[in-house]
Formats: structure tokens, C-alpha cells, sequence
């Protein structure tokens, strides 16, 4: 039988994180980087990358920075060329570019093309790009490959409270997820989304700072807490490692059991 080390190690992978200097990429990246996987941090402001890869590095893993724009495709095929220059391989893409929920709310029969453009290039646009250039270099390497995407329990639950492009653009990731790994089974890459409710991240700090508003989050979870970054690690390594090898095409929910009371 394989030891457990052996199933969930990564010694010798590459793994690269869009969004690595975020709070939930940066958690998941020291994550990968414990299990043994070298990591690559990507996204547009160097000083969160360079403190993420710091955090990468204090785990003895090699870690580089690299700032990409996920919206732009050009970006994604440098950053990901750069990345198999310096480390070889990518072996594992991480996308963990996203969020915007709460700042643009608007009822459903008004939601306005702007806000709704963005939140799609910030959710979906974003997931996009840096998966097709990092499994473009997958496929060129012929070993397989992991996709991991992060959706949020919006991709499956409605909410009363002007989230439609949230919604949308969470259940596309879930779409995309299923299509991805359906077309790339061929190739031995895996593509699988975890879904969170709320995280206590900086990008949710002010709601859930709201006393009443998180006592409302917090009733309505079985678990009765809000999730951590932590809480998000032992998934990823599943959907990432050998773990997850004959998994694919699903999306985990990692809300204290809150969808199964829906
Ligand atoms: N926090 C939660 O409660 C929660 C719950 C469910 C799902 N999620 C999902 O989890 C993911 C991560 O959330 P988070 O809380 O960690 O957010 P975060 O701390 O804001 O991290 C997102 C990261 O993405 C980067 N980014 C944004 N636009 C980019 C672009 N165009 N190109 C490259 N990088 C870009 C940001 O850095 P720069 O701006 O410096 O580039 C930031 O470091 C999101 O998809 C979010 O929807 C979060």
C-alpha cells in the first residue's frame, strides 16, 4: 500500500499560484510548498508576491514571484515560459484570483454591464487564461497535471442580495471545471474547484467585522465558524497530489456543511 507521504507528497513538482500573493493563494501556496512542490507566486503587485514567496521559503521550499496579469493572455504565456525556464516544469495551477462579491451589488433586473464585465474578468477571465497557458506547458511536458479552481458555495446557491454576476461567474468556474477535465483527461491532467462559504480573509474583513452579520453567517453554518485559509489546505493537497489521481471534474464545498442544509 502507498504510505500516505507518498500519496499526498509533491517532491519534485512545480506548482504555480495566480493570485499567490491573496490571502487564500498565498495559504495554499506554503501549503503545496510543505507537501515538497517548488512554487511559483503570480499576480500584479510584487511586495504581496515577494512576502507570500518569503512565507513559501521559511518552509525550505524553493519559491519565486513573478508578476503576471491574469486578464491578459500575453501576460499568462510570459509568466508561464519564465516559470519552465527558472524551475523546469509546471506540474500544478492554483487559481486563486477572484472575489469582488461584496462591492458591487445590485438588484438582478438593474445589475449594470460594467460592474458585471468586472466581476467576470476578476472571477472567470482570470481563471481562464493562466489555465490555458500553464496546461498548454502540461501538455508540452507530457507528465499529467493538476488544475485546481476556486469556486465559492455561490457557484450552487442563490442569495438575496444583489450578487448575480458573483453567482454567474462562480457557476461558471463550476461549468468550466467539469469541461476542462473532460477535455483533458486525455492528456492525464485533472481538473477539480474547491467552494468555500465565507473565508476569514482581508477580502471579507468588513462584513464579517459586522457583529449581527456574522452571527447571521455563523447560525446559518452547521459547523457554527466561518472557514480559515488553513481549512482550505488538506483539499487542495488532495485535488493536487496522487492522491486525488482517479478524481477529477468535481468541486468540493468547504462550508462547515452549510449546503447541506440547503
Ligand atoms: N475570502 C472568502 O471568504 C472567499 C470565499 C469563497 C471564495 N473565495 C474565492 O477565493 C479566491 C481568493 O480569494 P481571497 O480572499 O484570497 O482574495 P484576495 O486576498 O483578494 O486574493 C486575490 C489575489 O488575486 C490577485 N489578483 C487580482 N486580480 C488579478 C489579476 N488580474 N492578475 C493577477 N492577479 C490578480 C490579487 O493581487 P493583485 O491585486 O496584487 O494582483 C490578490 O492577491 C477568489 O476566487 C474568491 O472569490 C473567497
Amino acid at each position: 500500500m502507498t504510505s500516505p507521504s507518498t500519496l499526498f507528497g509533491l517532491d519534485g513538482q512545480v506548482a504555480l499560484v495566480m493570485g499567490g500573493g491573496g490571502a487564500i493563494g498565498s495559504a495554499l501556496a506554503v501549503g503545496l510548498a510543505g507537501a515538497g512542490a517548488k512554487i511559483v507566486v503570480a499576480g500584479r503587485t510584487s511586495a504581496a508576491l515577494e512576502s507570500a514567496a518569503e512565507r513559501v521559503r521559511a518552509t525550505g521550499s524553493e519559491a519565486i514571484a513573478i508578476v503576471a496579469d491574469a486578464n491578459d493572455p500575453d501576460s499568462c504565456e510570459r509568466l508561464v515560459s519564465e516559470a519552465v525556464e527558472q524551475l523546469g516544469r509546471i506540474d500544478i495551477i492554483v487559481n486563486a484570483v477572484g472575489g469582488g462579491a461584496g462591492k458591487v451589488l445590485f438588484d438582478a433586473e438593474a445589475y449594470p454591464a460594467d460592474a458585471w464585465e468586472w466581476i467576470y474578468d476578476l472571477n472567470v477571465r482570470s481563471t481562464l487564461y493562466p489555465t490555458q497557458a500553464a496546461v498548454r506547458a502540461m501538455i508540452r511536458g507530457g507528465r499529467g497535471g493538476r488544475v485546481l479552481n476556486i469556486a465559492s458555495v455561490r457557484a450552487l446557491l442563490g442569495i438575496n442580495a444583489g450578487y448575480s454576476a458573483y453567482v454567474a461567474a462562480k457557476g461558471a468556474i463550476a461549468s468550466l471545471t467539469r469541461q476542462w477535465a473532460t477535455e483533458w483527461a486525455k492528456h492525464g491532467i485533472t481538473v477539480n474547484a474547491i467552494s468555500p462559504t465565507f473565508v476569514d480573509t482581508p477580502q471579507v474583513a468588513t462584513l464579517l467585522g459586522d457583529p449581527a452579520f456574522k452571527a447571521g453567517i455563523v447560525n446559518r453554518i452547521p459547523l457554527r465558524r466561518v472557514g480559515s485559509t488553513d481549512d482550505l489546505v488538506g483539499p487542495c493537497l488532495l485535488f493536487c497530489s496522487s492522491a486525488g489521481s482517479f478524481v477529477t471534474g468535481q468541486m468540493l464545498m468547504i462550508d462547515g456543511g452549510l449546503t447541506a442544509t440547503q
